[in-house]
């Protein structure tokens, strides 16, 4: 294997879904998927195939459309696990299975309650039994960063000798420090017997911030494989951020001397298209993808930059893709060049009634709008083909807003096809209107998050609205998009309900017995 290719693994659709409240459906991994495949991310981990029915059929459907890069499945060291995902990625031209299980003290005494030998003999059976689905088998050390060394060599040489391919060596918890994480990659590499044929790959939490430094230290010390994610969501702080990994790689290739396959001028793309289907929103100042990481506020720096731009920037916008950013459509614009933008952008809407649904959409959006852009494409998408488990809908909204006068809404919304009236005042119009929706729906959540973002510039923009609710521990995001933020804001808050109001079975992958 070539040692001067970095291959770039990413986890949103599996870590990243572990973000509280990032929870896809099917039809959103899938478009997600489609463009990790246009960037040519090498591995897409599409998900933990025994989580649930849901995740194992979202696999199963990446499996079967992506074709130029390698399809993933987590799993524990357990059968149930392996047997599920070598199903979900049978249909994939190229298939991986990750296995895992936790190395470190804390985890085999207090977590599986399990002792080295038996942590070992499982993790072996594991492989054993993944290379009866696929050659291409990767095992994980969870926790290695708090786990021992000589028992690191060994459950390595053990599951190597079992047939592993990758090796992955992951900070869970996002404790190290590059220079001990660069140290530790460099002794595993030269004590594992074999380590020469297999691909040693970093897996970085940010708990410390240091998710995307540690991922660099272990690539200089022989890692070939990098685990990230788009705009790096992942559990808790996140993981290691896949654009700056590979901008990192990219534009210091004086230090690396290695290459990546990443189209990155599908970066701002694909963080936009992932921010609008999770409701994370990209800080402004995060390096690569934030709004401003081209923007230069100073004057000496603006001067410096329109004389010679090399005077302040490191890399060009165009090159991550910021000026993908095209006006596509506008009112005239028929039902087909509507379909085949739509495709350009990687979503394929599976019936003609989505497509309709879409279209009106498009057409509404067009009358208040006069330009509209990829963005607004992706977020009048979002959420289509929710309609069948859409309970409740919102049918009409008046709100009343003025200077000296508590707000008021009036707000009709469909529950289970009845209509239903509520009268509210509020702190604001927005309060207003969640206080109706409430009054009618009932839900007794909590709401934790209300964010509002622009999807392109201008006051006409569509305002993209993100809240999060909470009801027993459970956590889901609604997201809405529309020109009026008010209406934005009943459509994300019901998004929201609805999707509360589905039922859930996931398991975390890193909670259960394996
Ligand atoms: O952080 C971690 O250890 C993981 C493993 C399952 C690879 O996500
Ligand atoms: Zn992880």
């Amino acid at each position: 294997m070539s040692n001067n290719k970095l291959i770039i693994f990413d986890t949103t659709l599996r870590d990243g879904e572990q973000s509280p409240g990032a929870s896809m459906t099917r039809d959103e991994k899938l478009r997600i998927a489609r463009a990790l495949e246009r960037m040519r991310v090498d591995v897409i981990e599409a998900g933990f195939a025994a989580a649930s029915p849901g995740d194992f059929e979202a696999i199963k459907a990446i499996a079967e459309t992506v074709k130029e890069s390698t399809v993933c499945s987590l799993a524990r060291a357990s059968e149930k696990d392996i047997r599920a995902a070598g199903e979900a990625i049978r249909p994939a031209a190229r298939g991986r299975i990750h296995t895992f299980i936790a190395t470190s003290p804390i985890h085999m005494e207090k977590k599986l309650r399990m002792s080295p030998d038996q942590v070992v003999e499982a993790a072996v059976r594991a492989v054993r039994l993944a290379r009866e689905y696929t050659d291409d088998v990767e095992f994980s050390a969870e926790d290695a960063v708090r786990s021992e060394m000589d028992f690191l060599v060994r459950i390595f040489d053990a599951v190597i000798q079992a047939g592993a391919k990758t090796i992955n060596v992951p900070d869970t918890v996002g404790y190290a420090l590059p220079d001990q994480w660069a140290a530790r990659f460099r002794e595993l590499i030269e004590r594992v017997p074999n380590s020469d044929k297999v691909v040693w790959s970093t897996h970085c939490h940010n708990d410390l911030g240091m998710a995307v430094a540690n991922s660099l230290a272990a690539v200089m010390a022989g890692a070939r494989q990098v685990e990230c994610t788009i705009n790096g969501l992942g559990e808790r702080a996140g993981n290691a951020s896949l654009e700056e990994v590979v901008m990192a790689v990219r534009t210091r290739r004086d230090a690396f001397q290695i290459e990546t396959g990443i189209d990155t001028t599908q970066l701002v793309p694909t963080s936009k298209l992932v921010s609008s289907i999770t409701g994370y929103p990209v800080q402004p100042n995060k390096a690569i993808v934030g709004a401003n990481a081209f923007a230069h506020e100073s004057g000496i720096h603006q001067d410096g930059v329109l004389k010679h731009r090399e005077t302040y920037e490191i890399m060009r916008a165009e090159d991550v893709g910021w000026t993908t950013n095209k006006l596509t459509l506008g009112k005239l614009s028929g039902r087909n060049a509507f379909r085949t933008r739509l495709q350009e952008l990687g979503v394929e809407l599976e019936s003609e009634e989505a497509l309709n649904a879409a279209f009106a959409r498009f057409k509404e959006l067009a009358d208040k709008k006069r330009e509209i852009y990829d963005e607004d494409l992706q977020a009048l998408v979002t959420g289509v083909g929710e309609e069948a488990v859409e309970t409740l809908r919102l049918i009409s909204l008046k709100v009343c807003s003025e200077t000296g006068e508590t707000p008021h809404a009036q707000v009709v919304l469909s529950v289970d096809g009845e209509e239903r009236h509520a009268e509210s005042v509020g702190g604001g119009p927005v309060d207003a209107v969640f206080k109706g929706i409430e009054s009618i729906v009932q839900s007794g959540s909590a709401l934790t998050l209300y964010s509002v973002n622009n999807i392109t510039s201008g006051t006409d923009a569509q305002g993209e609205v993100t809240v999060r609710v909470e009801k027993d521990g459970r956590i889901v995001n609604g997201q809405g998009a529309d020109t009026d933020i008010v209406i934005a804001s009943a459509k994300a808050y019901l998004n929201a309900l609805n999707r509360l109001r589905q039922p859930e079975q996931r398991q975390h992958p890193q909670l259960g017995d394996v």
